[in-house]
């Protein structure tokens, strides 16, 4: 079964609490938290008095995806607050392997995000220091949109990779999963999904979780 990591970008901020106590009692595995600086993207989502905040009230894995320039500035600060697994994008690090050893010498899992145009071969020579690989299928900055098809071939292609270097790195989708994806996906080789606005947009968020886990 794929780990289900609800994103709260589509969340109700004015009701955190609430849509925290919702994934905690819900089939989900761990909180997927979107932070975004204005620079790396073209959008600004929230930072470190939020993330403490959902902390406080999550239960489980805080799955942090940094999409914010020279990542390496905040790691320890990220700690602090809670997080359990740290991502950050491939594109927005000079020094990725330094970056990672950082990571985990805080005590967290170390993941690297992968924008829809950055070929999955350029993790070939740091897989086995990535806990997990956090492929984008759309481009990040924003929830609700169209997901990628070429996103299937990358995940298939970065699968082969991480079996030959007999490497244990998760692979997480990132944009656009829905039910009419996520089981594809996980054909794929997909072990995590994120869903925002396909989980806190429907009816029943704790059924739509539940459907998820079921791909
Ligand atoms: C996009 C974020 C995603 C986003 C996904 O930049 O990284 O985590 O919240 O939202 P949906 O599921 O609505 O595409
Ligand atoms: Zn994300």
């Amino acid at each position: 079964m794929p780990i289900i990591a609800p994103s709260l970008l589509a969340a109700d901020f004015a009701n955190l609490q609430r849509d925290c106590e919702m994934i905690n009692q819900s089939e989900a595995d761990w909180f997927h938290i979107d932070v975004m600086d204005g620079v790396f993207v073209p959008n600004i989502s929230f930072g470190m008095p939020v993330i403490d905040a959902i902390n406080r009230h999550a239960k489980k894995t805080l799955d942090v995806h940094l999409m914010i320039v020279q990542p390496e500035r905040y790691i320890s600060d990220f700690k602090k607050i809670g997080a359990d697994i740290l991502t950050v994008h491939y594109e927005a690090s000079t020094h990725l392997h330094r970056t990672l050893q950082a990571i985990k010498a805080e005590g967290m899992k170390a993941g690297v995000a992968l924008n829809p145009h950055t070929p999955v071969s350029l993790l070939k020579d740091v897989i086995q220091d990535i806990d997990l690989v956090c492929m984008m299928s759309v481009n990040p900055g924003f929830g609700g949109q169209k997901f990628i098809e070429k996103t299937y071939d990358k995940v298939k292609e970065l699968k082969q990779i991480i079996t030959d270097a007999g490497a244990s790195t998760l692979i997480e989708i990132d944009g656009g999963v829905t039910s009419a994806n996520a089981a594809q996906l996980v054909e794929a080789g997909a072990d995590v999904l994120v869903a925002g606005s396909f989980v806190f947009k429907s009816e029943n968020p704790i059924e739509t979780i539940a459907g998820l886990k079921k791909a």
